[in-house]
């Protein structure tokens, strides 16, 4: 909450604003006289009243944004995450990093649903796509980028194959997943 004393000032700030737009300034020998509080009754009403419209609106024009963007298919939305592709075939690192640049990272199916979500884009560019998941440096198994352990997989049947050799992953084009090398040019898909 703003102090009483801060609704003066922003009075007198909204006071000088208007007055110097309108050249129409009282003289300003000396301060205008103070208003009682009941002058300024109402004002912190309305500027209360004024941020939750605010923040409806905003959240009513993002939606509409995204709406449009997914009838696009630009993005596709799938519980909190939103999924992106920038159409780039390229090799791990550059596709992880054209995500984080962006401030996301590589999309990783944690549930079905997810997968499904990053399938679709794989069949609407109609290439594999590298996922954000990756084995150590050393080997053990498949983690998330963040080094966290998997807790879901679609693995393409007899795969991972690759016996530690194919520390990377890519999506086909029904979903499944396969064990692949790093330096591979496949699709980039960002989750956000
Ligand atoms: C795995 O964990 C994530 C949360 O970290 C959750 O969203 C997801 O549904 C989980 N997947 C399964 C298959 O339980």
């Amino acid at each position: 909450m703003l102090s009483y004393s801060s609704y003066i000032l922003i009075a007198l700030a909204a006071l000088l604003v208007t007055c110097h737009a309108l050249s129409k300034c009282p003289g300003m020998s000396g301060l205008p006289g103070i208003p009682g509080r009941d002058g300024l009754k109402g004002l912190p009403d309305s500027l209360d009243a004024e941020r939750p419209n605010a923040s409806v609106n905003l959240k009513h024009r993002l939606f509409r944004l995204e709406a449009v963007l997914a009838l696009n298919g630009k993005i596709r939305k799938v519980g909190e995450k939103m999924l992106a592709s920038n159409g780039k075939k390229v090799d791990f690192a550059s596709a992880l990093q054209s995500c984080e640049e962006v401030g996301g990272t590589l999309a990783a199916p944690k549930n079905e649903e997810e997968n499904i979500a990053i399938m679709d884009i794989v069949k609407q560019y109609n290439q594999y796509a590298y996922l954000g998941i990756r084995k150590g440096e050393t080997s053990g198994p498949f983690k998330y980028i963040n080094g966290m352990p998997l807790n879901y997989s679609n693995w393409h049947q007899h795969e991972p194959d690759g016996k530690g050799k194919e520390k990377c992953v890519e999506m086909y084009t029904d979903g499944t997943w396969n064990d692949k090398k790093c330096n591979m040019y496949r699709l980039t898909i960002c989750e956000f």
